[in-house]
């Protein structure tokens, strides 16, 4: 991959986690960065758990223009951090810091990169019914942005109740939607999907090209569509099957480049080049992939 031209101008951008090399990040904003004729430069750093207080310094220490932050630092990280936005602590989880003359702010752009990913395929969750499989982090994100959009109805569906259930305990009084959980295989009764626009896999079932499990896809209405979180393999045993049902599907490439663009302009305070960051990141996916 070509690499900047760096020089004294140069400034730094990173983003900290444990393991890193798997990062599609650098390509999709060194690309961004090179498009905007930015003097910035994206780096992955491997931080380990143990020295995330380091690392934290070091933004300050050595002037970084901010990081992205993945597992497992997600959380972690927050106690180190001087102010959050609304979303990273109703989240409880900061996937971007910007730092603001030594004053570090926890972002998180995950969530309102899943609405901006849903609004290009022209569909809002306001007032909607959603179907939500998983109660992990990824989960959290999506449905506090779903609940702050004003959907309807959440239906929070996870292999572990208690782990939904405690979900659900956690956001009842967000807003005004109606938040519900059920085991997985209750997913089977095509009563709870029919009247669903959106059914997200947030799960990690299907990273490792496993079968989904029994669900009632053909009950959904014909354009409810199918998200997964998942953007490598593009394709999981989860939207195949959605796509064998025929219903539209949609994988979490959109939501990864959305909450890309999110950070790249909290970072530059200027808009992201969208087509150059898809590019790049379908361009880094596919040679991972070949
Ligand atoms: P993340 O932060 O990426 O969301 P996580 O917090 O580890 O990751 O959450 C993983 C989610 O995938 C959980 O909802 C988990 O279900 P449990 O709460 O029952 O652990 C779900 N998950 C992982 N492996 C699964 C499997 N084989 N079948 C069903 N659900 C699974």
């Amino acid at each position: 991959m070509a690499i900047h031209h760096l020089d004294g101008q140069t400034r730094v951008v990173g983003i900290f986690g444990d393991p890193i090399a798997h990062t599609r990040s650098p390509a999709m904003h060194n690309a961004a960065f090179r498009a905007r004729a930015l003097p910035y430069v994206y780096v992955p750093f491997l931080v380990h758990p143990a020295d995330l207080p380091k690392a934290v310094q070091s933004i300050r220490a050595l002037h970084l223009i901010g990081v992205n932050v993945t597992v497992p630092h997600k959380e972690r990280i927050i106690p180190y951090l001087d102010t959050l936005s609304v979303e990273a602590k109703l989240c409880g989880a900061v996937n971007t810091v910007v730092n603001r003359h030594g004053t570090l702010i926890g972002e998180n752009t995950d969530g309102r990169g899943f609405l901006a990913s849903l609004r290009e395929r022209g569909l809002s969750p306001r007032r909607r019914e959603i179907v939500l499989i998983g109660a992990g982090g990824a989960a959290r994100a999506v449905l506090v942005s779903l609940v702050r959009a004003g959907s309807a109805r959440i239906i929070v569906a996870n292999r572990t109740l208690a782990n939904a259930e405690a979900l659900v305990r956690t956001y009842c009084s967000l807003g005004n939607t109606q938040l519900e959980s059920v085991p997985l295989d209750r997913l089977q009764d095509p009563t709870l999907l029919r009247t669903a626009t959106l059914v997200v896999n947030c799960t990690s079932v299907g990273l490792h090209n496993e079968d989904f499990p029994p669900l009632a896809y053909a009950a959904t209405p014909r354009n409810c569509l199918f998200y997964d979180l998942l953007y490598q393999p593009t394709l999981t045993s989860f939207l195949r099957q959605a796509r064998a049902a025929r219903r539209p599907v949609i994988d979490g490439r959109r939501m990864l480049l959305h909450q890309g663009a999110l950070a790249f302009s909290l970072w530059t305070r200027t808009p992201a080049p969208l087509t150059v960051m898809a590019r790049a990141l379908n361009h880094t996916l596919r040679s991972q992939a070949g």
